[in-house]
């Protein structure tokens, strides 16, 4: 983790400043309520290809999105970070953050990471309003994931390439009160993005 961070420990608590302009005002120049959609899943689960059609399809009813996916954000905001299980924490909490300002800025965000524990994302939910953080499992199994394996990873652990790989050597703590489920073993990727879309099309 950034060494930068350890000079923290000399800096006085800093009061947040009142912002003139509100989240509801923002949004209300888009006409959309703000919220903020979380994948969740091993790797290989179809969280980004769900998240990819979902954003694509909501930019058809005109709403106002941004897709924060995981191999995007660890190539620049998070890419001091490995797979350690503090690291992952410090992921998710990066992750939840940016989405809550994209939120107050009035977007529709939708976060597709593996986000493994429960701790994190429970922390992530706390950050918005009651109904604006909904929470989505893409449950499938390890056993299609690894199947599919579309980036080779799961070949690269099964090798020793690879460690703390979520599932097999690093746990993935399901969700036990998600908003939504999807298995993408038996939910069409159409029928899939449909039911997401219902959740953010609500007023
Ligand atoms: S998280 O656990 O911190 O939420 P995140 O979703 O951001 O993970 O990043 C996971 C991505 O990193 C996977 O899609 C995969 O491509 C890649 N990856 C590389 N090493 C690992 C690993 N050890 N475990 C899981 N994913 C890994």
């Amino acid at each position: 983790m950034n060494e930068a961070l350890h000079s923290l420990a000399t800096v006085p608590a800093i009061s947040p400043y009142s912002l003139a302009l509100s989240r509801q005002a923002r949004a209300g120049l888009k006409g959309q309520r703000p919220r903020c959609l979380w994948l969740t899943g091993l790797s290989g689960a179809g969280k980004s290809t769900l998240a990819n059609s979902l954003e694509l399809h909501l930019h058809q009813f005109g709403l106002h999105t941004f897709l924060l996916d995981g191999d995007n954000v660890r190539n620049g905001l998070c890419r001091d970070l490995g797979m350690d299980d503090a690291c992952r924490r410090e992921n998710i909490r990066r992750m939840a953050e940016v989405a809550r300002l994209m939120v107050d800025a009035g977007l529709i965000v939708i976060v597709a990471a593996i986000s493994p524990f429960r701790a994190e994302r429970e922390a992530a939910r706390q950050l918005f309003a009651e109904g604006d953080f909904i929470e989505v499992h893409v449950s499938t199994s390890l056993t299609v994931c690894e199947r599919r394996d579309p980036k080779g990873l799961y070949q690269a652990v099964r090798q020793g390439r690879i460690q703390h790989f979520t599932g097999i050597d690093s746990p993935y703590e399901a969700p036990l009160a998600a908003e939504c489920r999807i298995d993408t073993e038996a939910v069409e990727p159409s029928e899939a993005c449909e039911r997401l879309a219902a959740f953010l099309l609500k007023k």
